[in-house]
């Protein structure tokens, strides 16, 4: 499916986006957000959708908020800006399934917060991180301040905030911010396969497992193994429990979860 400058398709049970505003690297605009919302509506109502990847096309995934748009708002007005792009990024990370970004270039600002959203990030060799708002003058305003401390660490975090340095995709890799670089023509089968090999389990537990993660972000330890006990009691509701259990018993290596 084509949605102009957001592109839509299915290759099996994987939904794939695609950034497609390239003369201006993908720059966040408010109607580019409404459309990237858009084509998260289409995978949340789609059943036959288990993973999600996130791309973009040309020399950027996505160079941040539109500098052109932002200048002109106040105080006020940014804040509907930031409420799309803050509200995309907890679409995201509560979507029930994987979300995977794949970063083929400039993943700055507003690009780097939405793939931070994002469950599993993997880099192409050419893929260039960063959070650059101090050298505008503002700061992060869709999470980025939030998630990027706790996915590499408070110094490190602040150490990219504060100077606004980019970081190549090898030094993102050292410092965890993603799982794996590959070269830029082996990105989409990359993901691709990293989608399959999620697909291959019970979606149920899956989608599970991505919950009680979540939850771990925001919970003590305490509060979250609770948790973690209530929702793995509950797969012990679903077919999928019987047939993966009872395939392993029965020593059956080709079958198929429910779902
Ligand atoms: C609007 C942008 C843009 C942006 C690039 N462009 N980034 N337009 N907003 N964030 C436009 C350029 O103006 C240019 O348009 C075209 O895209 C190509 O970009 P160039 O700069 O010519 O490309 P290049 O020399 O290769 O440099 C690439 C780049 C640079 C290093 C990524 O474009 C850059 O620094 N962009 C800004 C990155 C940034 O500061 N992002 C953070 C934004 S703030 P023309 O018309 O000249 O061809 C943010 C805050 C979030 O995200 C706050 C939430 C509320």
């Amino acid at each position: 499916m084509f949605m102009s400058d957001v592109l839509y398709e299915k290759r099996g049970h994987t939904a794939i986006i695609t950034f497609n505003k390239t003369a201006d690297l993908n720059a966040l605009s408010e109607d580019f957000l409404q459309k990237i919302g858009e084509a998260v509506d289409l995978v949340e109502q789609d059943e036959e959708v288990y993973t999600l990847i996130l791309t973009g096309a040309g020399k950027a995934f996505i160079a941040g908020a539109d500098i052109k748009e932002m200048y002109e708002k106040d105080a006020d007005s940014i804040m509907v800006w930031s409420s799309l792009g803050s509200g995309l990024n907890l679409r995201l990370e509560n979507l029930k399934i994987p979300v995977i970004a794949a970063i083929n270039g400039y993943a700055l600002g507003g690009g780097l917060e939405l793939a931070m959203a994002c469950d599993i990030r993997i880099a192409s060799e050419k893929a260039k991180m960063g959070l650059p708002e101090v050298s505008l003058g503002v700061i992060c305003g869709a999470g980025g301040t939030q998630r990027l401390p706790r996915i590499v660490g408070e110094a490190v975090a602040k150490e990219m905030i504060f100077t606004g340095k980019k970081v190549n995709a090898e030094e993102a890799l050292s410092i965890g911010l993603v799982n794996r670089v590959v070269p830029p023509e082996k990105l989409m089968d990359t993901a691709l396969e990293l989608a399959a090999a999620i697909e291959r389990n019970g979606q149920i537990a899956v989608g599970t497992a991505k919950a009680a993660i979540n939850f771990s972000g925001t919970s003590d330890l305490e509060e979250g193994c609770l948790f973690e006990r209530e929702i793995f009691s509950k797969l012990f509701e679903t077919e999928d429990q019987k047939i993966g259990m009872g395939s392993f018993l029965r020593k059956e290596k080709d079958f198929k979860f429910k779902n």
